[in-house]
């Protein structure tokens, strides 16, 4: 991970937020329009329009009223990161047979306090549990109290 990479993973949560809405949905829908990350993320779209704009002087996204918002390589290195991290503590907390919807706020909570040795620790265990079914098992057993 480069190192802006790494210094914008501790960035704020909100911008963390806009970036891994705004790389969602261009991939789901081809684009990102202030109406829709306003509709995803629970806030006016007043006050998206303003996040967008500090963002666009910030470098990671470019905004065109018409066209929506696009992101800079810069705005694309970072939400790419950001979405990883989530995707690999929804691998992690799947090895427990916890699905990602029902824990997903929960992720989008936790996410947002992870700096990278946390993040590879996580990676790491998630590497050697898939390794281990035996031990899984026992966890898992543990979780429903039978253990
Ligand atoms: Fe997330």
């Amino acid at each position: 991970m480069s190192k802006a990479v790494t210094a914008a993973l501790r960035g704020t949560r909100a911008q963390e937020d806009y970036l891994e809405q705004i790389l969602t949905l261009i991939e789901d829908k081809g684009y990102a329009r202030v109406v829709d990350i306003a509709r995803n993320l629970g806030i006016a779209q007043a006050s998206v329009t303003g996040m967008i704009q500090r963002m666009d002087t910030d470098g990671l996204v470019t905004y065109e009223k018409y066209r929506g918002v696009i992101l800079t390589q810069a705005g694309e290195d970072i939400a790419r990161a950001i979405v990883r991290r989530h995707e690999s503590l929804a691998e992690f907390f799947a090895l427990f047979g916890l699905d990602e919807k029902s824990i997903y706020d929960d992720i989008e909570g936790i996410e947002h306090h992870m700096s990278q040795p946390i993040l590879a620790t996580i990676q790491a265990l998630t590497g050697e549990l898939e390794r281990q079914p035996a031990l899984l098992e026992r966890v898992k057993k543990k979780m429903a109290g039978s253990g």
